[in-house]
């Protein structure tokens, strides 16, 4: 489909989609985050995509937040559908069987650390900054960043990030595990490459099911989320992958993946 608030471009399997709104620092009007819910299903059934990275038009911002002017015109119930309709759109890059990598190029704010927070992986820019300031406004983080932050750093990280509403610096996100590395501008695609190429060289099924594994498992019960675990290592263990992957080791080269 055509989209009119982001860009998505593919090359060698890799998509990159660029939410492009420059001149409001790429906040999340309702249209932005519709073409996000269209471009997610375009990407998971586009057989071109193994791999997606997520990023911000420009050099300032990644997403510095829901757009504040449409949030401002909202009534309760209007503010709770939108709400439900940004965290179903989220849940589709978390589900994502496809790697999915924030490349943090600048603010990440509000609906833009929680779009960052929805994606597998976080990879920042030094001169990122980071944040929930929703309470500075009078509401609350309504996609996801309640529930995802926590379960990322920790409640009692989680809880300051949100009552204070205040920004923190990239080596900050990274020193309380809201990123997973920090990089000069410059290297953030180039990082961002090295560890999609990581990923895409493994067995796709097994990246695939990782995902699916350590994403529900926090939802669950340990019991349960261990026999997941041990229900996937028995899929595994039926896939030509698997003796493929096996049989490489033991002929010292390197495995040729089919997704089978
Ligand atoms: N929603 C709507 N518009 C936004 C926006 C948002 N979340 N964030 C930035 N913009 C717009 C600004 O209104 C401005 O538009 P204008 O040029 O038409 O006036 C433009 O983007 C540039 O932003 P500006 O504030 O001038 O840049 P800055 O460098 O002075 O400040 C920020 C950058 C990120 C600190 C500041 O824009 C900000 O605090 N944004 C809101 C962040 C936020 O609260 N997000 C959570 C929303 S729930």
């Amino acid at each position: 489909m055509p989209y009119t608030c982001l860009t998505i471009e593919v090359a060698d399997r890799v998509a990159t989609l660029t939410v492009n709104r420059p001149d409001k620092l790429n906040a999340l009007n309702d249209a932005t985050i519709r073409e996000l819910g269209a471009a997610a299903q375009e990407l998971r059934a586009r057989g071109d995509v193994a791999g997606i990275f997520v990023t911000g038009a420009g050099s300032k911002a990644f997403v510095a937040g829901a757009d504040i002017g449409e949030l401002a015109t909202h009534g309760p119930l209007e503010a709770r559908e939108l709400s439900r309709r940004g965290q179903r759109v989220f849940a589709m890059f978390a589900e994502s069987t496809k790697p999915v990598i924030a490349l943090i190029n600048g603010f990440a704010l509000g609906g833009g650390c929680e779009l960052a927070l929805a994606c597998h992986i976080r990879i920042a820019a030094e001169g990122a900054r980071l944040g929930l300031p929703e309470t500075k406004l009078g509401t609350a983080p309504g996609y996801g960043g309640t529930q995802r932050l926590p379960r990322l750093v920790g409640q009692g990280r989680a809880l300051e990030l949100i009552l204070t509403g205040e920004m923190i610096d990239a080596a900050e996100a990274h020193r309380i595990g809201l990123v997973n590395k920090v990089v000069p501008a410059a290297e953030l695609r180039a990082t961002g490459e090295t560890m999609m190429r990581q990923m895409l060289e493994r067995g796709p099924l097994a990246v695939a099911l990782s995902i699916e594994a350590v994403g529900r498992g926090l939802d669950m019960p340990l019991e349960e989320g261990l026999a997941m675990e041990a229900n996937h290592f028995g899929i595994l263990a039926s896939t030509a992958d698997m003796r493929e992957g096996m049989a490489a080791f033991l002929e010292k080269r390197a495995p040729a993946f089919r997704g089978q």
